[in-house]
């Protein structure tokens, strides 16, 4: 996917610093989330919603999605991406959650853009990230007065980063698929101390994505969301399993995209 192959502005993004890992830790523990506030501009965010009118037009009103970095690397988005002290970030972010060095520098970024019956069947679907960092950028989040926002929810740290791949997908399976309806329940929210974390697109929001239970909330059918996320550190990248859990992830894209 081409979000655009021309380049990002020259201020396009602003400084991101590893020196800010342990203040973000701390802030993910207790609340949930960490932000690094108007890190991509106004410029940039321009173009991806150029892109995304765009790709709408030539593929409809529906929900679809990029994952990997082939899609990233040569876009506006590149530098972000490669970033070394963002790299350097995720990787002091991982160290201080898992006390060890991560299996790789990979980060996996993923653009998700949900419009349409689609975009709602696929919101409201809470799951732990397979990644035990994960970053969220919105670029389009429907929050106008009376209408349904785009917002994130999340259940904080519910649990801890598994470090056996078997029970993280075991977990997985029963929290995922057999509890879905569960979750989305009004007084389990509240029961949980579910968090809804109100999105301003430009932020980067930082969060536990291995032990935080979370989902998009469902805007109105005829509304567009579109958000980046960067994902970084799954401890299980080198387990037998992992197929296994790929295949899973998959098959459940694709149940909620037929519905
Ligand atoms: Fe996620």
């Amino acid at each position: 996917m081409n979000v655009s192959n021309d380049g990002a502005p020259s201020g396009a993004f602003g400084p991101i610093s590893a020196q800010s890992a342990r203040a973000l830790a701390v802030s993910m523990d207790e609340s949930g989330f960490g932000v690094l506030n108007d890190v991509v501009s106004a410029s940039v965010l321009a173009k991806l919603r150029r892109t995304v009118s765009e790709l709408i037009e030539q593929n409809g009103f529906k929900y679809f999605a990029f994952n990997g970095a082939a899609w990233c690397v040569n876009t506006c988005l590149g530098p972000l991406f490669d970033d070394v002290e963002l790299l350097a970030l995720v990787r002091q972010l991982y160290m201080l959650k898992m006390g060890v060095s991560p299996p790789s520098d990979r980060i996996l970024p993923v653009m998700r853009v949900l419009a349409g019956e689609q975009g709602r069947r696929h919101s409201c679907n809470f799951h732990y990230d397979s990644y035990v960092v994960s970053i969220l950028l919105p670029v389009l989040i429907p929050c106008d007065p009376g209408e349904p926002p785009g917002h994130l929810v999340m259940f904080p740290n519910l649990r801890n980063a598994r470090r056996s791949s078997m029970v993280n997908i075991l977990e997985k399976l029963l929290i995922e698929k057999l509890l879905a309806p569960v979750w989305r329940l009004a007084f389990v929210q509240k029961w949980l101390s579910a968090k809804v974390v109100t999105l301003t697109p430009g932020n980067l929001y930082f969060f536990w994505g291995m032990r935080s239970l979370h989902a998009n909330q469902a805007g109105a059918p005829s509304r567009v969301r579109c958000t980046v996320l960067l994902h970084f550190g799954d401890p299980h990248e080198r387990s037998m399993f992992k197929g296994l859990s790929h295949r899973l992830h998959v098959m459940r894209l694709r149940r909620m995209t037929r519905g």
